[in-house]
């Protein structure tokens, strides 16, 4: 049998806890690549994770994607999203409208009963119009929200899947798996050795800021992300970490 063919969900989460030292680790069955209902389910249980880690007044980032637009499908109203602000991780990362973190955010604050803030930042622009918006009222209120961000609530991207959804050139593909880029997260680009090659020039949160949060909630499944959660998970900041078998059966018996 493959590996790790015998062993049963909870098994595979705790070989993962152990393997990318994240401390709590949950895997649905199935494999995103295979099937939608996986990320669905993806979404489901992130809905309650994040449920169950919220508290009033609380200031969560979150990036856009696939899995993390499935978490805001799964959010109801309740009562502990009281005075909880969604706030958009990154600006102007370049994903079509429905899965940009503004939408997740403002979205996630319409399930849930809370209030959202949204990043203005156009993609690909230039570094002094970048200079520029860093300047604004609105932008600088938004930042100083980031950088009292207690939850984070991200997806984790194969670097090369990511920068072609980005509409990179040949060249910066190239260029990227030159660097070896192996995942990606927030517009930052890693390596395998977890290392930054490479990041986007939009605002919003850093990366230290990322490792100054006390809840850092990762969800990514499907085997082709198998290498880029590895990767990320150098940077040794997750909580918790919600996975899928397809990915936890090939994270498991890589070395
Ligand atoms: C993007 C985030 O919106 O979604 C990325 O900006 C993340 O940081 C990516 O890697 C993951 O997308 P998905 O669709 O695979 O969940």
């Amino acid at each position: 049998p493959l590996v790790g063919e015998l062993f049963g969900l909870r098994d595979l989460a705790e070989g993962l806890q152990k393997k990318l030292g994240i401390p709590e680790v949950i895997v649905v069955q199935g494999d995103a690549d295979q099937s939608p209902w996986v990320k669905a389910e993806l979404g489901r249980v992130g809905a309650r994770v994040l449920k169950q880690a919220i508290q009033e007044g609380d200031i969560v980032a979150v990036t856009g994607g696939t899995s993390i637009a499935s978490v805001a499908n799964h959010l109801t109203p309740s009562a502990s999203f009281k005075h909880v602000q969604f706030v958009p991780a990154r600006g102007g990362l370049g994903e079509r409208v429905e899965l940009q973190a503004n939408t997740l955010a403002a979205a996630m604050a319409a399930k849930t009963g809370a209030t959202y803030r949204l990043l203005h930042v156009p993609d690909r622009l230039h570094p002094e119009a970048l200079q520029t918006l860093l300047k604004e009222p609105q932008v600088q209120d938004v930042l100083a929200l980031l950088q009292n961000t207690r939850i984070v609530l991200h997806g984790i991207g194969d670097a090369i899947a990511m920068a072609r959804r980005r509409n990179y050139s040949e060249e910066e593909l190239a260029d990227l798996a030159e660097a070896g880029a192996v995942s990606e997260a927030f517009g930052y680009y890693f390596n395998e050795a977890g290392e930054t090659v490479h990041r986007m020039p939009t605002i919003g949160l850093q990366l230290e800021e990322v490792h100054k949060a006390e809840t850092v909630l990762s969800i990514a499944g499907g085997e082709s992300k198998a290498k880029a959660i590895l990767s990320f998970a150098k940077q040794s900041c997750q909580n918790v970490l919600i996975t899928d078998e397809g990915a936890a059966r090939a994270l498991l018996s890589t070395r």
